[in-house]
């Protein structure tokens, strides 16, 4: 297996059967098989533990003494060791990865989040993923200026000190990247859950509603229809919003996840539009004008707009729309028996909450629901989970998201019908994993 597709998540029901082959000896496995035997003899009494201390868990030494580890020996690590933690030196294989020769240089990439490896639905941040054109930057809050202008009575500047000392709301919303799913419009693409589906992230972002800030600034209500957002990067990124969204649940945000912003995602100020796609989220905000018309930016007109089979292109359709995608089994990964596992994955939609999401094993055939685990909120990643006896037999995992509008995430055939299939942004299909009787999974799109 490839570096990238040994980034798969743990298939793990009993210590070692349910592991990927390549993780059967690593430290985790080591670990796993050292607990079992040590938790049998946990239940033998300390008399009958010394007596087998020869041979099962020691295996060697004075049957008296117990060759106890040095973890429940020892004095561990002191407080404070790493300041700022870090995740432990066995989970090193979950990291963002670059889809090798995707563009030509990393400044003006992506690194996708590992979405086979996280659990629940907040993305950690250092997994979140990271989409620039032009690069990022690690601004200097005391220097970083944000402007109030156009269509408004008292244009303003405020400093990060300005925006802190206002009243924040702190809410949990994904971002996805209109591109996301992009490779596989016309073939299956790409190998794993990471690369179809891991310009997706969520998030508690906290900031200043935008509403409050135009508020502040006088905006003019009767002509105002649309705002501009600008960031402070060198890639000119504007993107026109209906006033009616900016006024609804648009926040200016500085924190995400309880801490600042990262860098990557636009350290000190970005823009938190939810529900829309990420290109409108500008990284490291610095303006927001206010207009009556859309202002046509390079961004909405010749970039994020949607090829159509009649040749036309879609513009300004930045609403996701329901998705989902089940992330364990998936592509890469290894099932190694057959029997019982937890089919886990990921629901969201740009318009509200799901309301519900339906698992097959058969290609699309019989359908089953999911649990939806909560907090099922709005306009977030949602986790659902259900059960499954894979029998060692072909089969093909799907999941289908239905949100509070009442719209159904399409099967691929359908949405190639409407979308064509030059389109690059905007692909919400019914994903599909294979699982052969090797039990290895893979990227399949099935009709
Ligand atoms: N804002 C600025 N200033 N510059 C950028 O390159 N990229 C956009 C958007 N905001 C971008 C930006 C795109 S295309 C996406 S998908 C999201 O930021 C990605 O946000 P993230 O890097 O925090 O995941």
């Amino acid at each position: 297996m490839s570096d990238t597709q040994r980034t798969v998540g743990r298939l793990v029901k009993a210590p070692e059967n349910f592991l990927a082959k390549d993780d059967a000896k690593s430290p985790e496995t080591m670990r796993r098989k050292f607990l079992a035997a040590g938790a049998a003899t946990a239940g033998l009494g300390l008399a009958a533990a010394a007596k087998a201390a020869s041979n099962p868990v020691s295996g060697k030494g004075d049957p008296n003494i117990l060759n106890l580890p040095e973890h429940t020996t020892g004095l561990g690590m002191p407080v404070a060791a790493n300041g700022y933690g870090v995740p432990s030196k066995y989970e090193k294989g979950l990291q963002r990865r670059e889809s090798p020769g995707l563009t030509r240089v990393s400044a003006a990439s992506v690194a996708f989040t590992p979405l086979q490896g996280t659990f629940g639905i907040i993305t950690p941040s250092g997994l979140h993923f990271e989409r620039h054109h032009q690069g990022w930057w690690d601004i200097d809050p005391s220097k970083h200026r944000f402007m109030i202008n156009g269509m408004v009575k008292r244009p303003k500047v405020y400093t990060m000190d300005d925006l802190m000392r206002l009243p924040s709301v702190s809410r949990i919303h994904f971002i996805e990247c209109g591109a996301n799913t992009a490779m596989e419009w016309g073939n299956v693409a790409v190998p794993t859950v990471q690369y179809t589906h891991g310009m997706v992230s969520c998030s508690e972002f906290t900031g200043v509603p935008l509403s409050a800030l135009l508020e502040d600034c006088g905006y003019d209500k009767k002509n105002g229809k649309f705002v501009l957002a600008e960031g402070a990067d060198g890639s000119s990124m504007t993107r026109t919003i209906p006033i009616e969204m900016a006024l609804d649940d648009v926040i200016v945000a500085y924190g995400m996840n309880g801490e600042m912003l990262r860098p990557e995602n636009g350290y000190p100020l970005r823009l938190v539009v939810p529900g829309v796609q990420g290109v409108s989220w500008v990284k490291w905000l610095r303006r927001i004008e206010v207009g009556d018309q859309k202002w046509a930016t390079k961004d909405e007109a010749i970039h994020y707009i949607d090829l159509l089979p009649n040749g036309m292109h879609r513009q300004y359709s930045g609403i996701q729309e329901a998705k989902s995608v089940v992330t364990s089994p998936s592509g890469g990964q290894l099932l190694l028996d057959k029997g019982f596992y937890n089919i886990t994955g990921l629901a969201w939609s740009g318009r509200g909450k799901i309301t519900r999401v339906d698992v097959s094993a058969d290609g699309g055939k019989n359908w089953r629901t999911a649990r939806l685990e909560t907090p099922v909120l709005t306009k977030a990643l949602t986790r659902f989970n259900i059960d499954w006896s894979w029998d060692g037999k072909p089969a093909i995992l799907q999941s289908r998201a239905i949100d509070d509008t009442g719209y159904v995430q399409p099967p691929v055939q359908l949405l190639r019908e409407v979308r064509g299939t030059r389109s690059i942004y905007h692909n919400n299909m019914i994903q599909s994993w294979r699982v052969a009787e090797s039990g290895e999974v893979s990227n399949v799109q099935v009709s």
